[in-house]
């Protein structure tokens, strides 16, 4: 598949279900370098990419990963998680909702993850799935893990994108946000979050 035909397929998810896919096409590798920028990828030995959809971020993480590092995806959307394993085979790609995190790491003998980066759609969830979606991952993390994900910048005022960052300062020690990345559509900035 080319990258022209998985952004056709990324939009046709999004045309069938608008909620759970949240854009109407893939993040750029921009975003993807801003999304990795700042983590320890020297100590992480458990990283976990939520929502990675058909992969715009799984690269740059794949590329700064220890060799004893273990990764693993967790995606929701059938389409999506069949993208993904074609284009990385070797990734274990888990075919759930990121609330089932606890379940998912206690199968694989995982105790606590040292950084989530997060493609979820915030904006598209409401209250209780916003909140229950964040606790899953702020549960999984070791204290002091860190946790990146990113929002549009367009709709970051907007009441969905105000209570998603107060959600963020209520559940984190700490969050700070990137500069825009206009090398985006729409442009978009990553919330860096620590435990
Ligand atoms: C906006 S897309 C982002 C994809 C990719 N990270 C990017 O930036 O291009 C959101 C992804 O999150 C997935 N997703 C939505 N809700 C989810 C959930 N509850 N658990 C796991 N994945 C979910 C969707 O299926 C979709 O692939």
């Amino acid at each position: 598949m080319t990258s022209l035909e998985t952004g056709a397929a990324f939009l046709r998810e999004f045309v069938r279900r608008p909620t759970q896919i949240g854009a109407v096409a893939p993040s750029s590798d921009a975003l993807a370098r801003a999304m990795v920028h700042g983590m320890d990828w020297e100590r992480a030995r458990v990283v976990v990419e939520c929502g990675p959809g058909t992969g715009a971020f799984t690269s740059r993480v794949l590329e700064r990963l220890r060799p004893e590092t273990r990764f693993f995806a967790v995606e929701v959307n059938e389409t999506c998680a069949r993208e993904l394993k074609r284009r990385h085979p070797e990734l274990a790609i888990h075919r759930a909702c990121v609330s089932d995190l606890a379940a998912i790491c206690r199968a694989a003998g995982v105790p606590a993850v040292d950084l989530v980066i997060s493609g979820l759609p915030w904006a598209a969830f409401g209250d209780e799935g916003q909140a229950r979606f964040l606790g899953a991952i702020h549960d999984a993390l070791r204290p002091g893990g860190q946790f990146a994900t990113f929002a549009y910048s367009h709709a970051a005022r907007l009441p969905a994108g105000r209570r998603f960052r107060r959600l963020l300062t209520k559940t984190f020690a700490e969050v700070s946000r990137s500069r825009s990345v206009w090398r985006n559509l729409p442009p978009a900035f990553v919330y860096r979050c620590r435990k």
